[in-house]
């Protein structure tokens, strides 16, 4: 048990899917996995532990942003022994061929900062996914018909930004969609040799305006979620 995540070792799988919100935690777990157990609800940030295809999976919410992240992938490495983490979330599209409900499977995650940033100082760090989770979900995707683009992303601090002359040079630089927990988890990743995927939906458009009403997400966020599964036991 840790500070945050009130489950035995036992309780947690070598796998562990995280979606920012513990209710889609729940959701998923009841929808994708067999003998689905809750391991524990501390703060409401629910981990559940099951089977799919006869494998052990944990889906564990991270909660919002990536001090939340942080505390989440840093208990489930170092106190839980965790080994593949894929955050599985919403991202805004940025570019004119990312279409709302497209999957982005992300090969990077710019930041302007992380909570690891006091360690690398004047490092720009390149946070990215590990290759083989990634190579896994392209060819997942590709298997399942569903429309993924492959590329970088940008994690943010803010999802109320302040800063559109930011999201243009992003734009500009052929980031693909925004979403604010990929970056922690990839640097914690890679910090402690695990490995570690995001695998976003897009469920809003920077340039566009258009939103992924509330009843059509589901299917969307299945496909993502199938992709992280076949991607995690490839
Ligand atoms: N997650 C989903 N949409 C987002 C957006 N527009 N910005 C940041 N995070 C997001």
């Amino acid at each position: 048990m840790t500070i945050h995540i009130g489950a035995d070792k036992d309780d947690i799988a070598d796998v562990v899917l995280m979606p920012g919100d513990p209710y889609r935690a729940k959701w998923a777990a009841e929808t994708f996995l067999t003998d689905a157990k809750c391991v524990h609800e501390v703060r409401g940030m629910f981990g559940f532990t099951g089977l799919w295809n006869g494998n052990r999976v944990t889906i564990q919410g991270s909660g919002m942003g990536m001090p939340s992240m942080s505390i989440y992938a840093n208990e489930l490495i170092r106190d839980f022994d965790v080994q593949t983490l894929i955050r599985i979330g919403s991202c805004g599209g940025m570019q004119p061929h990312v279409k709302v409900r497209d999957v982005i499977l992300a090969m990077t995650a710019s930041t302007v900062a992380t909570p690891s940033s006091t360690i690398f100082k004047e490092l720009n760090f390149a946070p990215c996914a590990d290759y083989g989770l990634l190579a896994a979900a392209a060819e997942a995707a590709k298997a399942m018909d569903v429309d993924v683009h492959v590329g970088g992303i940008y994690s943010s601090d803010t999802f109320y930004d302040e800063r559109p002359d930011l999201n243009k040079e992003m734009q500009r630089h052929g980031v693909l969609g925004v979403e604010m927990e990929a970056a922690e988890l990839y640097i914690l990743a890679a910090r402690y040799g695990r490995r570690a995927l995001g695998v976003m939906t897009v469920s809003d458009h920077l340039l566009t305006g258009e939103a992924l009403p509330a009843d059509q997400r589901e299917r969307s966020f299945g496909d993502m979620i199938g992709i992280a599964l076949t991607a995690a036991f490839a």
